[in-house]
């Protein structure tokens, strides 16, 4: 690499960003635009990482209903620390979902509510949010709703910024969160949203996967049981006592400097293993892909050992089917997005790999997975033409309002903070009120690469920087990839219930350091 880029890398590592951007505005975005994505700063792991495609890929187990009568389905789930062998011959603490990373999986069906009593023994207060859900504001998890562990009264300290929020609803010990799951089949995610530490908390394990289904989606014929595989990606670094190193500030929210754009692991875990194998028929798979990272993203690649490129083809986004199937040879994902991809293995050679890669890594993260292909096998899945007919089809000029938000750098609480509309993140003010069932277009403004999240809603990407959107922006997705310097513009309909609600940045450091705003639905 050139030095000029290397220098220029470094200064959008990104402290630096902050003087960069705010000194030379959108002229820098629009030279930003042209450079591969790059925010974060990558921490080294102390301890020795084993060789890649050693480690099975695990699946998380499917948590059992407490109970299944009167029409709902009702979990528990224990928050606790747990201890975990991610590296071979490394204890690893964590804190988990019922003692695992990935936490449990739940399993549900379209319209058929679900409630989780989650019971809180961590050292620390939680929230959580399931990513995704069209869920009540009451169990959508704002930051400031927590969940204290039994024995603490005082919330205040926990708060950040001595910040007080008259709304907040704490409890202590259990909390009963309820999902209707009247949605759109999915693959959605829950993991911790604590006010200022849900990066943290979601890097040392509060993550887990939760499936939506239907009986239109199950009637297919997709590849279904051992041939769809949730595949969990997540970032981490391994301090030399075997944790998960964090460059946390010691007494307040945020990272160190190094590390304000973001923090980046240099192991891969999918599924909360290093590099994984996976045993494979060759056969059709239909991979149910979660970028978990705080702050990584990836461009994956099927590549077979002679060096094809296999067709990723894409069935659904992050709030479920496409209309018809997208063929993808590269697929980019930002942290909290989903892809359902089709990839079929039946032209590899028997005993060869198929390796998952991210072309942007480097060294050991350019890899990510591999499937070693087994054995011969009969294959009876397909995948139709026609997908789903319920997408909505907003047009521009069912938009009663057009809002413009730009997420950039800049300074907050006398530090280094990142914005939305020049503003950090205050529970108290109110940012964006819509009527219940209007349609707005939102367009989205970056400086550096920024993955929006709206609670609640799916929308859909209308155009980026005045062009299309792009073939892996099909669907109704809940997270937008911005790219620097992009304005990204998103069209939706603010249904299902009233209540405050969030929009943020899913990058999760940025997340912490202000990137989050209210969304009040009246
Ligand atoms: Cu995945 Cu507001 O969250
Ligand atoms: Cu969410
Ligand atoms: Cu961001």
């Amino acid at each position: 690499m050139r030095e000029r880029d290397m220098t220029r890398r470094r200064v959008l590592g990104i402290g630096g960003a902050l003087g960069l951007m705010t000194a030379t505005g959108l002229s820098a975005s629009a030279a930003l635009a042209r450079r591969p994505s790059f925010t974060g700063a990558e921490l080294r792991s102390a301890v020795p990482l084993p060789p890649p495609f050693q480690v099975p890929l695990p699946i998380p187990s499917v948590l059992a209903p407490v109970s299944a009568s009167g029409g709902a389905d009702r979990y528990a789930i224990t928050q606790r620390e747990a201890s975990a062998e991610i590296l071979p011959g490394v204890r690893t603490p964590l804190w988990t979902y019922d003692g695992t990373f990935p936490g449990p999986t739940i399993e549900s069906r379209r319209g058929r509510p679900v409630t989780v009593t989650h019971r809180n023994e961590l050292p620390v207060p939680t929230v959580v949010h399931l990513h995704g859900g069209r869920t009540p504001a009451a169990s959508d998890g704002y930051p400031t709703d927590l969940l204290l562990p039994d024995g603490r009264q005082e919330t205040a300290m926990h708060m950040g910024h001595g910040m007080h929020d008259p709304r907040a609803v704490v409890t202590t010990l259990t909390r009963d969160y309820t999902f209707p799951l009247d949605q759109r089949p999915t693959l959605l995610w829950y993991h911790d949203h604590r006010m200022d530490f849900t990066a943290p908390a979601i890097w040392r394990g509060l993550a887990g996967l939760h499936i939506v289904r239907d009986d239109a989606e199950d009637g297919l014929g997709l590849p279904a049981g051992p041939r769809e595989l949730p595949l969990m990606i997540a970032d981490r670094a391994f301090a030399a006592d075997g944790s998960l190193a964090y460059p946390a500030l010691r007494d307040r929210p945020g990272v160190t400097d190094p590390y304000l754009g973001g923090v980046l692991g240099d192991v891969i875990l999918v599924n909360g293993a290093p590099w994984p194998e996976h045993e494979a028929d060759a056969a059709r798979y239909r991979l149910r892909v979660l970028n978990a990272s705080n702050a990584r993203h990836y461009e994956l690649e099927a590549v077979t050992d002679d060096g094809r490129r296999l067709d990723l083809v894409q069935v659904g986004a992050d709030q479920g089917l496409l209309a018809a199937p997208v063929t993808h040879r590269v697929l980019p994902i930002a942290p909290a997005e989903r892809y359902d991809v089709i990839v079929d293995f039946s032209g590899v050679a028997i005993g060869s790999r198929v390796r998952v890669v991210n072309r942007l890594g480097s060294g050991r993260t350019r890899d990510v997975m591999a499937f070693r292909i087994a054995r011969a096998a009969a294959d009876g899945s397909r995948v139709p033409r026609t997908l789903s007919a319920d997408l909505p089809a907003w047009r521009r000029s069912d938009a009663v309002r057009v809002r413009e938000f730009a997420f950039r750098t800049g300074r907050m609480n006398g530090g280094h903070g990142w914005l939305i509309g020049g503003l950090p993140f205050d529970p108290g003010r109110s940012d964006v009120t819509v009527g219940l069932g209007e349609v707005e277009v939102w367009r989205l403004v970056a400086d550096v690469h920024h993955p929006v999240h709206l609670h609640l809603v799916g929308f859909r990407v209308l155009s980026r920087s005045g062009r299309p959107p792009l073939p892996h922006d099909a669907g109704l997705k809940d997270t937008v990839s911005l790219r620097p310097g992009e304005s990204v513009e998103i069209i939706t309909r603010f249904d299902g219930y009233r209540g405050r609600y969030l929009f943020h940045c899913h990058n999760a450091e940025h997340e912490d350091m202000g990137m989050m705003a209210n969304l009040e639905i009246i």
